[in-house]
C-alpha cells in the first residue's frame, strides 16, 4: 500500500543500496565483524518492507561484491552461511508478501546448496507483482557490462549484428535488471563516498545519498530520509534549470 507522506509521481523507481559498515559498527561495540553481519540482517529487513509499502518499483541490496573474495576465508564462510540461513528463513515471508526476489551476480562461484536455495527461491516468487528484490551477491559492475559486451560480440560473431548497429541498448539489453529502470537513487551507508564497482552502468544518472550511519543503524527512518532528499534534488539529465521550469509549466 503506497504511503501518502510521498507523491508516487516524485518516488524513485529504483533504489539501490551499498549497505557498508557492519564490521565497524560490532568493532564499535566490541564484538566481532560476523556479530554486525547477523544485525544487518534486520535492517535488511526493515529497508525492504518499508521499499514495499512505499510501493517501490525496484530495490537492489548490495550484499556481496567480486572482490569480497578477498576477505579472510573464515568470514566468506561465514557470509555464505549467513547468506543460505536468511535466504531458507526469510523467503516464504517475501513470497507471502507478494515480492518478487532475484539474485544478481556470478552466481556459478557458490556452493551447491547455496545455488539450489537461490534457484528455488526466485522461482517460487517469479510471479509476484509487488517490489522486486535483487540481492547483488559476488557481483560487480565491471562484471557486468563484460558478459553484455560477449554477449554482444557472440551476435556480431554469428552475423546476427554488426558492430555499427550497436548501440546503447544493444549493451543494456543484456546487463542484469534489463527490466527494470535505470537507478534513480544510490544509497550508502558507512560515511564511505565511493561505488565500489556496483551497478556502474545502471547508475550513470543516479543521486548518490552518502550517510554515516553503519548499515545496522540503517532503519525506516533512515530509508524515508534518505527519499526525502531525493525528492528535494533537481534532476537536470543534461539540460538546464530554465528548461526544466518550462517543461513543468507546460504539464
Ligand atoms: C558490509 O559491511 C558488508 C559486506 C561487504 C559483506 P563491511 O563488512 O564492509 O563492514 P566494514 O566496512 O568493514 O565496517
Ligand atoms: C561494498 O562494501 C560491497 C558491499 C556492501 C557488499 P565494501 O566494504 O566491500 O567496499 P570497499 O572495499 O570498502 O570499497
Ligand atoms: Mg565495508
Amino acid at each position: 500500500m503506497p504511503n501518502s507522506q510521498f507523491s508516487s509521481d516524485f518516488l524513485p523507481q529504483h533504489i539501490a543500496v551499498i549497505m557498508d559498515g557492519n564490521g565497524r559498527w560490532a568493532k564499535k561495540q566490541g564484538k566481532p565483524r560476523l556479530y554486525g553481519h547477523r544485525m544487518a540482517v534486520k535492517s535488511v529487513r526493515e529497508t525492504i518492507s518499508t521499499a514495499s509499502r512505499l510501493g517501490i518499483k525496484a530495490i537492489t541490496l548490495f550484499a556481496f561484491s567480486s572482490e569480497n573474495w578477498k576477505r579472510p576465508e573464515e568470514e566468506v564462510n561465514l557470509l555464505m552461511d549467513l547468506f543460505i540461513t536468511v535466504l531458507t528463513r526469510e523467503v516464504k515471508k517475501l513470497h507471502k508478501n507478494n515480492l518478487k526476489l532475484r539474485i544478481i551476480g556470478d552466481k556459478t562461484r557458490f556452493g551447491q546448496v547455496l545455488q539450489q536455495k537461490i534457484a528455488a527461491a526466485e522461482e517460487l516468487t517469479k510471479e509476484n507483482t509487488g517490489t522486486v528484490i535483487n540481492i547483488a551477491a559476488n557481483y560487480g559492475g565491471k562484471w557486468d557490462i563484460t558478459e553484455a559486451v560477449k554477449k554482444v560480440a557472440a551476435q556480431v560473431a554469428d552475423g546476427e549484428l554488426t558492430p555499427e548497429q550497436i548501440g546503447e541498448n544493444t549493451i543494456s539489453q543484456h546487463l542484469s535488471m534489463a527490466d527494470l529502470p535505470d537507478v534513480d537513487l544510490m544509497i550508502r551507508t558507512s560515511g564511505e563516498c565511493r561505488i565500489s564497482n556496483f551497478m556502474l552502468w545502471q547508475m550513470a544518472y543516479a543521486e548518490l545519498y552518502f550517510t554515516e550511519l553503519f548499515w545496522p543503524e540503517f532503519n525506516e527512518q533512515a530509508l524515508l530520509d534518505a527519499i526525502t532528499w531525493f525528492i528535494n534534488r533537481e534532476r537536470r539529465f543534461g539540460c538546464t534549470s530554465e528548461q526544466l521550469q518550462s517543461l513543468m509549466k507546460q504539464k
